[in-house]
C-alpha cells in the first residue's frame, strides 16, 4: 500500500541528515517532495538520491526565517507537482552552549530557527490548506524539549514551544479537516547530534546503543503524514521519552 499516494510534501532542512531519509521514505511511500534546504546543494544531493530511488522531488533554497520562503517554497512545490497535501518542518540547529555562555545572539538564532521557522512554516501552510479543508503539518520537535539538556537552554526551550505551539494550533484546527502534529525522533547519529562533541564521546555513545540511525523512525514519519494518522492532531510521538 502506497501511503502517500499522490501527495505533494514541502520539507524543510531537507538537506539534513534527518531530511535525506524522511525525503526518501516519504517518496517511496509515493509522495512528490520539494525538498528545502538554506544550503542548496544539500537539498539537491537528497533530491537526485530521491529521483535514482525511482521518487519525484525538487530542491528549493530557502532560509525559513523568512515568512516570504514559505510562500516561495508553496508556490515551487504546487506549481510542480499539484495543490500541497503535507509541510514537514526538519530545519533546525543546536549549539551547545551553557547558560552562563549563552549570548542573545545564540539564543535568539536558535529560537528563530527552531521555532519561528515553524510558526511561519504552518501560518502559511495552514492559510492554503484551510479553503481545501486537508493538509497536515508536522514538525520536529525533540523529548529535549520535556527532559531538558545540559548547554541546551535554548534548544530544549525551543523544542518545548513547538509541542506547545502545535497544541494550541490543534484546538484551532479542530474539525477542519487540517491536521497539526509533531514528533521527537530520539538521539540520531546525524551532523547535528555531533556538534559539539569530541571523536571519543561519539564512539562511546555509539557503542553504549544510546543513538539511533537517521532511517530509524522514517515509517513514522510516513504514517504522521499519511492518512492512517487521522485520529492525531495536537500530538508529539516521541520515543525518547520511553527508553
Ligand atoms: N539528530 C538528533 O539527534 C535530533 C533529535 C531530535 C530532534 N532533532 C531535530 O531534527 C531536525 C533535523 O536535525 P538533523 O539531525 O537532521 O540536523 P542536520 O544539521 O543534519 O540538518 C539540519 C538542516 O537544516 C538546515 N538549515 C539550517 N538553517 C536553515 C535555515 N535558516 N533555513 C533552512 N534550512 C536550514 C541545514 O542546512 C541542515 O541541512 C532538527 O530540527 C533537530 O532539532 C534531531
Amino acid at each position: 500500500m502506497n501511503l502517500l499516494e499522490g501527495k505533494t510534501i514541502a520539507m524543510t532542512g531537507g538537506g539534513g541528515g534527518l531530511g535525506l531519509c524522511y525525503g526518501l521514505a516519504m517518496a517511496k511511500a509515493g509522495a512528490a517532495i520539494a525538498v528545502s534546504d538554506i544550503n542548496l546543494g544539500a537539498a539537491q544531493a537528497t533530491a537526485d538520491a530521491i529521483i535514482k530511488a525511482g521518487g519525484r522531488a525538487i530542491a528549493v533554497k530557502s532560509d525559513v526565517t523568512q515568512a516570504a520562503a514559505f510562500e516561495q517554497l508553496f508556490d515551487r512545490a504546487e506549481a510542480e507537482f499539484g495543490p500541497l497535501d503535507v509541510l514537514l518542518n526538519i530545519a533546525g540547529m543546536f549549539p551547545r552552549v551553557a547558560l552562563v555562555d549563552m549570548t542573545e545572539e545564540t539564543w535568539d538564532a536558535v529560537i528563530t530557527l527552531n521555532l519561528k521557522s515553524v510558526y511561519l512554516g504552518a501560518r502559511a501552510a495552514v492559510r492554503r490548506m484551510l479553503p481545501r479543508k486537508r493538509g497536515i503539518v508536522l514538525s520536529t520537535a525533540s523529548g529535549t524539549g520535556i527532559r531538558g539538556q545540559p548547554k541546551g537552554s535554548a534548544y530544549s526551550a525551543s523544542k518545548a514551544g513547538i509541542i506547545g505551539f502545535t497544541r494550541a494550533v490543534s484546538l484551532e484546527l479542530k474539525d477542519t479537516g487540517v491536521r497539526i502534529n509533531c514528533f521527537g525522533p530520539g538521539a540520531t547519529d546525524t551532523p547535528l547530534w555531533r556538534v559539539g562533541k569530541s571523536e571519543e564521546d561519539i564512539k562511546r555513545l555509539l557503542a553504549a546503543g544510546n543513538v539511533y540511525q537517521p532511517d530509524d523512525f522514517s515509517n513514522v514519519v510516513v504514517f504522521l503524514a499519511s492518512d492512517l494518522s487521522a485520529p492525531l492532531n495536537g500530538e508529539f510521538i516521541s520515543r525518547d521519552l520511553h527508553r
